[in-house]
Formats: structure tokens, C-alpha cells, sequence
């Protein structure tokens, strides 16, 4: 049982009686402060051989393609700085920092070794260090990133934690991602080989990070991927909600700050992102294939909802597993809302396909009214003989329902190479 104390956040003046703040490092187009606009938005996306941008129109729904970079890299991971793109090469340890020119064409201004297989990065909230998660090294890289954005001073730290029984997947520590958390004071890794996640943080403003604690998966052997803190848009979060892909599986966390620390604990509430029986059945593989590997999640920035990706289920395309947030109750006051966080719970609601098989990455609009959702791999079996490369789905604002509104074919963006491993509003 989960014995979380209520939690009043205080929420005053605000419209919605969900916790709707914009997340703080998530802005508005530059030149609108309105937040939300129907301009066309510039995405980046990218992969093995290939980085380039696409326009999004979301007044006629049409998606283009605008620019194409090929490399040699396996740039599975982009972190969009303000005019900088910083790329990995997975089964390299090098970080690429790339200038975005005229027509989002990308120069590049500096390579950088790091820790091996490099498969994520973060920024801290002031943009001076960048972060990597090292899946092959099983380590953290940390580097400063100097004023004209360019990285030094790599230095590692060491994942936590015990390897899992999985005597093919879990043989080493893999560092899957590093996520800031709402304070912007302390980033959780993933690891998938670990079955943990570790803290890291700074013990004062003169010291460098460090680690500073773990905890371990809820389910020994699940594969800890990505994650989200919850909510989004408020200083310091209540919960952390862990994509495990080797089990499908979303572990909630509870996150508190004893001595001002991020702390997180298991509630020991999972939810399948797989379902076998009720509503939304997914097909079974077929025998002696790879049963699903739960790859991307986020929260909506009205912090109701919560998106997860199935990869390689099986099915001809692979899906979103929609999930809505229940334990939050909202109070309205004479001047105020008043909203309560209690034993949250997650329930499917949607399961959505994404014209494509192998999801692995996928993210939300600045302005939280779109999805933008690459496929790594061909569908099987597709009415159109390839499906979808890059899709964009619209969210419903009151109920967070997906719909399509524009793709891509398959092979129109990836030619002979392999498809669209990231992608993001830039
Ligand atoms: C700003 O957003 C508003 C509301 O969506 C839109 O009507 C307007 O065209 C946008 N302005 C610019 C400069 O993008
Ligand atoms: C494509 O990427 C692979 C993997 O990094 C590399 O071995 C190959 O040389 C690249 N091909 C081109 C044409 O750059
Ligand atoms: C990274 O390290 C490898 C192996 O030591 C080396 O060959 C390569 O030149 C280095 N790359 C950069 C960008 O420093
Ligand atoms: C995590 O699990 C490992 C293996 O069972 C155990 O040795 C370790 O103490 C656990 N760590 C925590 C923080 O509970
Ligand atoms: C982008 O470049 C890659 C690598 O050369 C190629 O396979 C792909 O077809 C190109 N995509 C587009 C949309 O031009």
C-alpha cells in the first residue's frame, strides 16, 4: 500500500483545474507568448548515416522534409541546444556538436570522446554541463559545456546497483538515460543492466557530482529504460514513473526531498504496457520471436495522461499505450484550485498504432498539442507495402486521445538506411 501524505500543492489562479503549468524547461516559439500557435514548427530527427529536419504545418497537416545530413555516426540520441545540435554514435563513444546553419543545414564544430555507447543526453538547468548516459561503458559522462557551447572536461561516474538475471541482457551495468528532475538539481539514470536508478546531484555549489543514492526496480530482471517525473511544471516532484522494456512495464516511484536530496521509493505499483487480456489485447509474437520492448515515455503537460511506446510486438505495427493519471483531485476556492496528489495510479485507456514497427523514440510538442513518433523499422505486412516513417498525432486537449493527423512513408525518409530513431521539436 502506498502511505504517500497528501501532498497540497497550492495551485492558485490558475484556469485549468488540472495541474496545467507548462514545464519549465519547455517554452513557447520564440516571438509568442501565447504558447500556442498554428505556425509551422521545425522538427530534427535522426538516425544511422542521417540527421535532418522536417516542417510540421499543423494549419494543413503536411509534414516535408527540409534538410538531410549524412555521417557516418549512429545518431540514435539529439539534444537541440539554442543553435547547436549535439548527436551521439552509439557504437562509438564520440559526441558530436553541430552548428545549425541556413535551412537547418548542420555543420560540424567539434567531436568529443565520451563513455562508450553514448545513448542520451541532458543538459543541467543552466545549460554548463551535458550529460550522457554510456550503455556500453555502463557509466554517467559528464562534460562542461563552455559559453559557445562546445563540451570539455569529460569525466564518469558509475552506475549503482547489482547485475540482473537476464544472463544475455544484464552481463554489465547500462547506463540508459539521464533525466533532470523538476528542480533541475538532480538527474536519475536508468540502467537497464542494473535493474536501478541512480541519483546524481551536487553536495554544494563548489564540489563536482556525484553520486548521491539509488533504488532498485521494482521487478529484479525488468531492464529499467526511460522515465518521467510527475507532475511536470511544478518545482519538485511526488512520483517517477520507470519504463522497463524488458518486462513492459511502467514502475510508479514515490520522490521526496529528505535534506533537500532526491529521494526515490518503490510504491510497488506496475502497470503492463503489453496487455494480454481485456480491452486492448496485443497480439502475441510468433513463436521464438522477441515479446516487446517498451521503449519512450512522457506526461502531458496537464499532467492527466501518460504515453508509453511498444516496440517489436509482434503485430504488423506497433503501438502508444495511452495511460490516464488517477489520484490527483482538484479543489476549486474562492481564489484558488487546490489540487491534491494522492495514491496515483495509472490506467490504460488507448492503444494506439503507429503506422510502423520499432517506436523507439518518441516526444511531445512544445505547446503539448502533438506527438511526433518515429519508426525504426518497416511495418509488416502494410496495406501500402512499407508504412510510416515519421507520423504526427494531434492530442485532444480534454481527453488526450491520439489521432493521426500527417506522415511520412517509410522510405521516402529513410532510403536504403535505417528508419527515424529520434525526433523532436526543435
Ligand atoms: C502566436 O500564437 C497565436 C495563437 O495561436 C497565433 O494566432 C499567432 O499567429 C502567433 N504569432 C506568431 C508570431 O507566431
Ligand atoms: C553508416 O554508418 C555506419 C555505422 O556507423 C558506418 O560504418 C558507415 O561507414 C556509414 N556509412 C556512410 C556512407 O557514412
Ligand atoms: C576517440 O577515441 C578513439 C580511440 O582512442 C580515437 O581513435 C578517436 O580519435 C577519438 N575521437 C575523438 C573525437 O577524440
Ligand atoms: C538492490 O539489489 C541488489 C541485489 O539484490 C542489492 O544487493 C542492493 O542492496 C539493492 N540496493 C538497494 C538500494 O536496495
Ligand atoms: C537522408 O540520408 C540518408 C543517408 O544518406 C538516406 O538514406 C536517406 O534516404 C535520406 N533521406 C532523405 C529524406 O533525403
Amino acid at each position: 500500500m502506498l502511505s504517500l501524505a497528501l501532498l497540497s500543492l497550492g495551485i492558485a489562479s490558475m484556469a485549468s483545474p488540472a495541474l496545467a503549468a507548462p514545464a519549465p524547461h519547455e517554452s513557447a516559439a520564440p516571438g509568442n507568448c501565447s504558447g500556442s500557435s498554428d505556425a509551422p514548427r521545425t522538427l530534427f530527427f535522426s538516425s544511422v548515416n542521417y540527421t535532418g529536419s522536417a516542417t510540421f504545418d499543423p494549419a494543413a497537416n503536411t509534414l516535408e522534409v527540409a534538410s538531410n545530413d549524412t555521417h557516418e555516426e549512429v545518431a540514435s540520441w539529439l539534444l537541440l541546444g539554442t543553435n547547436l545540435v549535439y548527436s551521439n554514435h552509439e557504437v562509438g563513444s564520440d559526441v558530436h556538436v553541430k552548428q545549425i546553419g541556413e535551412g537547418n543545414a548542420l555543420t560540424e564544430v567539434q567531436a568529443i570522446n565520451g563513455s562508450a555507447g553514448l545513448v542520451h543526453f541532458e543538459f543541467n538547468a543552466d545549460k554548463t554541463a551535458l550529460f550522457g548516459a554510456g550503455f556500453t561503458a555502463g557509466d554517467i559522462s559528464i562534460f562542461d559545456v563552455g559559453a559557445d557551447g562546445q563540451l570539455s572536461n569529460h569525466r564518469a561516474l558509475k552506475t549503482v546497483g547489482a547485475m540482473g538475471p537476464d544472463k544475455v541482457r544484464q552481463l554489465s551495468a547500462h547506463a540508459h538515460q539521464v533525466v533532470r528532475d523538476p528542480t533541475g538539481e538532480f538527474f536519475v539514470v536508468n540502467d537497464l543492466g542494473l535493474d536501478s536508478i541512480t541519483v546524481v546531484g551536487k553536495q554544494s555549489a563548489d564540489t563536482d557530482y556525484e553520486v548521491l543514492g539509488s533504488v532498485n526496480s521494482t521487478q529484479t530482471g525488468s531492464g529499467p529504460r526511460h522515465g518521467a517525473f510527475f507532475p511536470v511544471g511544478i518545482r519538485q516532484a511526488t512520483h517517477y514513473f520507470l519504463v522497463c522494456e524488458m518486462f513492459n512495464i511502467v514502475e510508479i516511484f514515490e520522490v521526496s526531498y529528505p535534506d533537500g536530496v532526491l529521494t526515490l521509493a518503490q510504491t510497488g505499483k506496475t502497470l503492463s504496457t503489453y496487455p494480454t487480456e481485456g480491452e486492448f489485447v496485443l497480439q502475441p509474437p510468433a513463436e521464438g520471436e522477441i515479446n516487446g520492448f517498451a521503449a519512450e515515455i512522457f506526461v502531458s503537460h496537464d499532467n492527466a495522461h501518460v504515453y508509453v511506446t511498444n516496440r517489436i510486438s509482434g503485430n504488423p505495427t506497433d503501438s502508444i499505450a495511452h495511460f490516464t493519471i488517477s489520484g490527483i483531485e482538484s479543489e476549486e476556492t474562492e481564489n484558488e484550485i487546490v489540487t491534491t496528489i494522492g495514491d496515483i495510479s495509472l490506467e490504460l485507456t488507448d492503444l494506439i498504432s503507429t503506422g510502423g514497427v520499432n517506436p523507439r523514440m518518441f516526444s511531445l510538442s512544445r505547446d503539448g498539442n502533438y506527438v511526433y513518433l518515429g519508426n525504426q523499422n518497416k511495418a509488416v505486412n502494410a496495406e501500402d507495402g512499407e508504412g510510416k516513417g515519421l507520423v504526427v498525432f494531434k492530442r485532444d486537449a480534454e481527453t488526450g486521445l491520439l489521432e493521426e493527423v500527417a506522415s511520412l512513408p517509410y522510405t521516402s525518409i529513410t532510403g536504403g538506411s535505417v528508419g527515424v530513431q529520434f525526433v523532436q521539436e526543435f
